[in-house]
C-alpha cells in the first residue's frame, strides 16, 4: 500500500462468507449497523461463499487478496468479519492484509465496552473482555514460547512476558470476580424486598433494535435512551407500572438487546442482569415486525432465553413497528396467537412509536397480572376497533 496517502481512520471493510446457514445476511446490514455503533465507518462489502472455514485464513488466499485489495483502493484501517475467528486466523489475516482484523465477537464486546453505564455493567463487561484476551493472548506468544522453549532451555524474554500477561489477566479476571459478587449481592437484596411486596414482574426481552426501550418508554411514558444503534441499553432500567384496567402496580424492566452469536462470555456475564428476566412473571418477547430477518431473530431470542434458563416464564409476544409494514402487510387483528416451540403464545401488534396497539397491550397485561373483568372489556373493545377499521 502506498505511504503517500494515509489510511482513514475507522474506515472499515466488511466481509461475511456464506456457509449455507440459514440467517447469512447477504447485505451485511447488522454487520454494518454493529459497526457503526462501534464508531466506525463501513466502506466496502464482501461477499463470499465456502463449504468449510479456511484453518489457517477462514477464507481462500485468493479471497484475501481480493479484500487486500479492495481496502487499499478505499484506504481502509481495518477488516471486519462477519463471524467469529480463531486467535490464528486473526493473527493469519493480519499478517496477509497487513492491518487490523477483528471479527463479531470483538466488535460487540467493543460496543458493550463503550455502552455499560451501571457499575454492575462496566465489571461485568470488563470481565468478558479479560476472558476474551486471555485466550488471544496466550496463543498469540505461543511462537515465541516454542521459540525459547526448545533443548532444556527454559525462560527467556518470551516465556517471561506471556507468564506476566497470563498472570496480571488471571488476576484481574479474579478481582473483576469478586467486585462483581458484591455487587450482585446488593442487586439480590433489593430483588427480594419487591419479591416482599408481591409485585408482579414484567420483562422486556428481544432482538437488539426491535424497539423494547421505546415500547419501555410509551408504557411508563419514561424517558429510558432508544436510539437506531444497537445495544442502546444495557443496563436493565426497571419502573413501576400502574395498569388503569386492573387498578394494579406492576414492575416493568427493560433489558439488554440479544444478538446472534452473542459472545459465550457475554451470556455468562449478562446472566446477572438478565435476571430480572429469569425471576420475570411474565417476559414480553419484543420483535421488530419490519424486520425480513424477524423469524431468525426471534429463533435467536428463544435460544438466549433458554440459555439463561428463562425458557419457562410465560411469554407474550409483541410485534412492533407495524406502522412501518406495507400495507399488504397490516395484521388483520392487533391480537392474535402464535406458536413458539409447540406452544400457543398470545401475540399483539402494536407500534410503539403511534401508539396503536398499546391499549391493547395494557388490556392483556391487565389480564395477566390478575384482574379479568375491565380489562377484556377494553380489549374486545380495542380489536372491535381495528376490525371495524379494516
Ligand atoms: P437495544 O437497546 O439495541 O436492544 O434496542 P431496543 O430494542 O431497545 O430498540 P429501541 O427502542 O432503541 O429502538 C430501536 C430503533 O427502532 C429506534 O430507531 C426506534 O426509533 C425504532 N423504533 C422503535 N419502535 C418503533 C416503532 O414502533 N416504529 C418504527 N417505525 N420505529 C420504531
Amino acid at each position: 500500500m502506498s505511504d503517500l496517502i494515509p489510511r482513514q481512520e475507522g474506515a472499515a471493510v466488511l466481509v461475511g462468507v456464506d456457509f449455507g446457514l440459514p440467517h447469512f445476511d447477504a447485505e451485511l446490514e447488522e454487520l454494518g449497523l454493529l459497526a457503526q455503533t462501534a464508531g466506525l465507518t463501513p466502506i466496502a462489502r464482501v461477499v463470499c461463499k465456502r463449504k468449510a472455514p479456511d484453518a489457517a485464513l477462514f477464507i481462500g488466499s485468493g479471497k484475501a487478496e481480493e479484500i487486500k485489495e479492495l481496502a487499499e483502493i478505499h484506504r481502509a484501517s481495518e477488516v471486519i468479519f462477519d463471524q467469529s475467528l480463531s486467535p490464528a486466523q486473526q493473527r493469519n489475516l493480519e499478517r496477509t492484509l497487513d492491518m487490523a482484523v477483528y471479527d463479531r465477537t470483538f466488535l460487540i464486546l467493543e460496543i458493550f465496552a463503550q455502552r455499560a453505564r451501571s457499575h454492575e455493567g462496566k465489571l461485568q463487561v470488563e470481565l468478558a473482555r479479560l476472558q476474551y484476551l486471555s485466550t488471544r493472548l496466550v496463543r498469540r506468544w505461543s511462537h515465541l514460547e516454542r521459540q525459547t522453549g526448545g533443548a532444556g532451555v527454559r525462560g527467556g524474554p518470551g516465556e517471561k512476558q506471556i507468564e506476566l500477561d497470563r498472570r496480571m489477566i488471571s488476576e484481574s479476571i479474579k478481582r473483576t470476580r469478586e467486585r462483581l459478587a458484591k455487587v450482585q449481592k446488593q442487586r439480590g437484596t433489593q430483588r427480594r424486598q419487591r419479591e416482599r411486596r408481591e409485585i408482579f414482574n414484567i420483562s422486556l426481552v428481544g432482538y437488539t433494535n426491535a424497539g423494547k426501550s421505546s415500547l419501555f418508554n410509551a408504557l411508563v411514558k419514561a424517558r429510558a435512551y432508544a436510539a437506531d444503534q444497537l445495544f442502546a441499553t444495557l443496563d436493565t432500567t426497571t419502573r413501576s407500572l400502574y395498569l388503569g384496567d386492573a387498578r394494579r402496580q406492576v414492575s416493568i424492566s427493560d433489558t439488554v438487546g440479544f444478538i446472534r452469536d452473542l459472545p459465550h462470555g457475554l451470556v455468562d456475564a449478562f446472566k446477572a442482569t438478565l435476571q430480572e428476566a429469569i425471576d420475570a412473571d411474565l417476559l414480553l418477547h419484543v420483535v421488530d415486525a419490519s424486520n425480513p430477518h424477524y423469524p431468525e431473530q426471534m429463533a435467536e431470542v428463544q435460544t438466549v432465553l433458554k440459555e439463561i434458563g428463562a425458557d419457562s416464564v410465560p411469554q407474550l409476544v409483541v410485534f412492533n413497528k407495524i406502522d412501518a409494514l406495507e400495507t399488504g402487510r397490516q395484521p388483520l387483528h392487533l391480537v392474535d396467537e402464535m406458536e413458539i416451540e409447540g406452544v400457543r403464545i398470545p401475540r399483539i401488534f402494536l407500534s410503539a412509536h403511534t401508539g396503536e396497539g398499546l391499549p391493547a397491550l395494557r388490556a392483556e397485561l391487565a389480564l395477566r397480572s390478575g384482574s379479568v373483568s375491565d380489562a377484556a372489556m377494553t380489549l374486545a373493545s380495542d380489536a372491535e376497533l381495528h376490525d371495524a377499521a379494516n
